[in-house]
């Protein structure tokens, strides 16, 4: 499968995000399908008539393989979830949207959650870290996950540095199947990338094989994901069946665009501005939505006027990924935007309010899980397995 050619103008890759991305363009490079209005209503059947906002928005917008693993579903075949994190710092809100899809689905449907930290992945990947900093971030990062509303007995945790016995016996039969030249071009590696990263791709495998490893019969899979991590699941779906395992099935989203006007609310390689971390203090936040980047006119008179452009706007993104929580507040943020009823510094203030409000549920909500946080961490292979 070819990744996107240096003729395009953007690249999306697990290791680089650059370039303003053509979502079509990109799922037609990959060779992934559309995420169509039948297969939202087959979603929002399956799930007993509702639909996450991140669909609906159509934020998740492309698939492999979902309509077969609902149908699968609704004729008695569960499912489980997985979805991960390289723990590189503190998350910001875009780390969000693939955990925010899964806990849906867990509570819409009673599914499991497997969720991988890759401490080892950020470690090889990022030279300023030390391992003693990617474990740490690691932990963090999970007690906010867990915070957003995770149910404690269905859900768990491959950390990789310490789930490394569960998850080798699997990872050396996936890494006996996929090949140096499949990975370099995959992933773009270069010939002075570390052997970590090269064999890294085999562990992001496991999780998809577990639990039909662990049971002895066939478990589907269903990975909500940015669409930035399909290559791995490529090379995932091209063994599975070689291994005797199902073929995971996948829901990408679009990347979040930055609050510096980039394509994805990264800080690699950029400012911390760019994004709006959980741990941020109220002024800091502050501080970052006045100076994102929207889609306003030069002048008040002119927005008035002429009104502004919410596609291009990372303040109305915040909206609608997170901050809109009904489609009413959406609509009235995104017309009031169109029409020049609504100005961006007006805009930015409900913003702030919001994710101020947010922020303190979530402080609450990730001391509570640090009681349970540590069991759901898988430390043993199966005994079945
Ligand atoms: N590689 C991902 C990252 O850098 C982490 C990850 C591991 C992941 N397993 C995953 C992401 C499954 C999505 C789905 O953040």
């Amino acid at each position: 499968m070819p990744d996107p050619k240096p003729t395009e103008e953007f690249v999306v890759t697990p290791y680089e995000v650059k370039g303003r991305i053509d979502y079509a363009r990109l799922r037609e490079l990959f060779g992934t399908q559309e995420v169509t209005p039948q297969l939202l209503a087959k979603v929002h059947h399956t799930v007993g008539g509702d639909l996450h906002p991140l669909l609906s928005r159509g934020i998740y917008y492309s698939h492999r393989d979902l309509g077969p693993l609902l149908d699968g579903f609704v004729n008695g075949r569960p499912f489980f979830l997985y979805s991960g994190r390289g723990p590189s710092g503190p998350l910001h809100t875009s780390h969000l949207v693939a955990f925010d899809l899964c806990r849906w689905f867990q509570k819409r449907l009673g599914v499991p959650m497997y969720i991988q930290i890759t401490d080892d992945e950020k470690f090889w990947a990022r030279s300023g870290l030390t391992p003693e900093e990617t474990e740490k971030w690691g932990m963090e990062n999970l007690y906010d996950i867990l915070a957003l509303g995770f149910d404690p007995k269905r859900t768990h945790v491959f950390f990789d540095t310490r789930s490394i016995s569960a998850l080798y016996p699997l990872a050396v039969r996936v890494a006996q199947k996929v090949t140096y030249s499949t990975v370099k071009a995959v992933f773009g590696f270069k010939p002075s990338t570390n052997i970590g990263l090269v064999f890294y791709t085999a562990l992001q495998s496991v999780p998809c094989f577990y639990p039909s490893w662990a049971e002895g019969r066939s478990v589907p899979c269903l990975i909500p994901c940015g669409i930035d991590q399909d290559p791995h699941f490529r090379v995932t779906r091209d063994l599975a069946e070689g291994l005797g395992y199902p073929k995971p099935a996948l829901l990408h989203s679009q990347m979040i665009p930055g609050l510096l006007g980039d394509a994805a609310m990264s800080t690699t390689g950029n400012s911390a501005d760019n994004a709006l971390f959980l741990n941020d203090p109220p002024k800091v936040v502050e501080r970052k939505v006045r100076n994102g980047f929207t889609g306003g006119r030069a002048t008040v008179e002119e927005q008035r006027r002429l009104g502004a452009t919410p596609e291009v706007c990372s303040i109305w993104a915040l909206w609608r990924t997170r901050f809109a929580e009904t489609d009413q507040k959406f609509a009235e943020i995104t017309e009031g935007c169109r029409s020049g009823k609504l100005l961006c510094g007006e805009c930015k203030s409900q913003l702030i309010e919001r994710v101020h409000a947010f922020y303190r549920h979530q402080a609450e909500a990730r001391e509570k899980v640090k009681s349970w946080a540590e069991e759901t961490i898988i430390t043993a292979p199966p005994k079945s397995g």
